[in-house]
């Protein structure tokens, strides 16, 4: 399609350049620092980790790519920093094709997602992060968007008001949340392809951390890799940033390598135990047992108890401790398992339930 068939949204849309600023304030959001930019791996044969589902896109990007065609729509969900936003830029750049990122709260009416919209090429890629706080009237029109790549929207006030429709090129809408469960089911359908993000094996960081290092030209040996990989929580972007504090003490010790030794005293500095529990996970885990018996009790009197917003404990703290089977849901609230009491020295006198 050419430009002049292109119904031209931006004469009539107020403010012709919020999409800049839509895209600008998503990014300083993330708070996007030079470092992290320079990790992120670009192709997805450098991205470590996520076997399956890695093997899955790059079956649906090649398929795409012979049809000469937008690769379906993508939901990436799973707790921060297992590198959903660095997968929705692998997926541009393998596609060979622009991505607009933006994040849920940023689009606050159905005129900024069409000015948005409107400027995709075809094929292109627009990523919302935190698509679950979509406004719920953004939501509806992504409905027709995403299906059929259209918008109808109604401009203008009062007598004037008008219904538009405006045609859309094909796109590619890559939603990332950490909180799956609080998108609609009208929007969670219209994504052809739902991948959640695994937490990653030790020894996957454990390469996280060797590329990383070798980024940073801070030799790092195979034993302290281990360790920082051990203590950063499944998470990339932990090990990234555990491994910039290790690399400080080492430079200022004089250390030519980072060794076991030298994260065993900086990360014992930081607070981070043999299992990358910090002072958050000790303090949860610690009032469970001490006020009420290990539980079960419910998330938000935790939450109270700590001074810490359920949520956060929820989608940033909890999924880490079940994961590794520390804590236990039950319908009557959350447990602490004897894993735990082991792991912190506590003896365990529950009985058998
Ligand atoms: N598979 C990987 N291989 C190497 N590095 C990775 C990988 N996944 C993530 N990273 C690193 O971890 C950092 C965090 O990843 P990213 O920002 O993509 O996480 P996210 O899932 O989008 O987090 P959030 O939910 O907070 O937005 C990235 O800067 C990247 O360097
Ligand atoms: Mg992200």
């Amino acid at each position: 399609m050419t430009n002049n068939e292109k119904p031209q949204f931006n004469q009539w849309y107020e403010t012709n350049n919020e999409t800049d600023q839509l895209v600008r304030q998503a990014t300083a959001n993330q708070g996007e620092q030079h470092d992290e930019l320079s990790l992120r791996p670009q192709f997805l044969r450098e991205y470590i980790g996520q076997e399956p589902l890695k093997e899955e896109l790059s079956v649906y990007i090649s398929a795409a790519k012979q049809r000469e065609e937008a690769l379906d729509h993508v939901l990436l969900f799973g707790p921060p920093g297992l590198g959903k936003t660095t997968l929705a830029m692998i997926i541009a750049n393998e596609m060979s094709v622009n991505i607009k990122t933006t994040s849920g709260p940023a689009i606050e009416k159905p005129g900024d997602l069409v000015a948005l919209l409107n400027e995709l090429e075809p094929g292109d890629i627009l990523f919302i992060d935190e698509i679950h706080r979509l406004p719920t009237n953004v939501e509806e029109i992504m409905y027709s968007a995403m299906e059929d790549y259209f918008v109808d929207i109604m401009v203008g006030q009062g007598p004037t008001a008008r219904a538009v429709h405006f045609p859309l090129p094909p796109f590619t809408l890559i939603g990332a949340t950490t909180r799956p469960g609080m998108l609609s089911k009208p929007l969670r359908d219209r994504f052809g392809i739902i991948s959640g993000m695994a937490y990653y094996t030790t020894n996957e960081l454990k390469e996280i951390v060797v590329r990383s290092s070798d980024i940073f030209k801070a030799p790092i040996k195979s034993e302290g890799a281990y360790e920082v990989a051990l203590r950063s929580r499944g998470t990339p972007r932990i090990a990234n940033r555990l491994l910039k504090r290790v690399r400080d003490f080492a430079q200022v010790q004089g250390k030519s390598a980072i060794d076991r030794q030298i994260v065993d005293i900086a990360l014992d500095k930081l607070r981070v135990d043999n299992r990358g529990l910090d002072d958050t996970d000790h303090k949860l885990l610690d009032t469970m047992i001490e006020y009420y018996q290990g539980g079960p009790v419910g998330l938000n009197t935790i939450a109270a108890n700590i001074g810490e917003e359920s949520e956060t404990l929820e989608s940033m703290v909890e999924p880490y401790l079940l994961q590794i089977g520390f804590l236990q849901r039950t319908p009557r609230g959350r447990v602490v398992t004897e894993a735990a009491y082991n792991h912190l020295g506590v003896p365990y006198q529950k009985e058998i339930q």
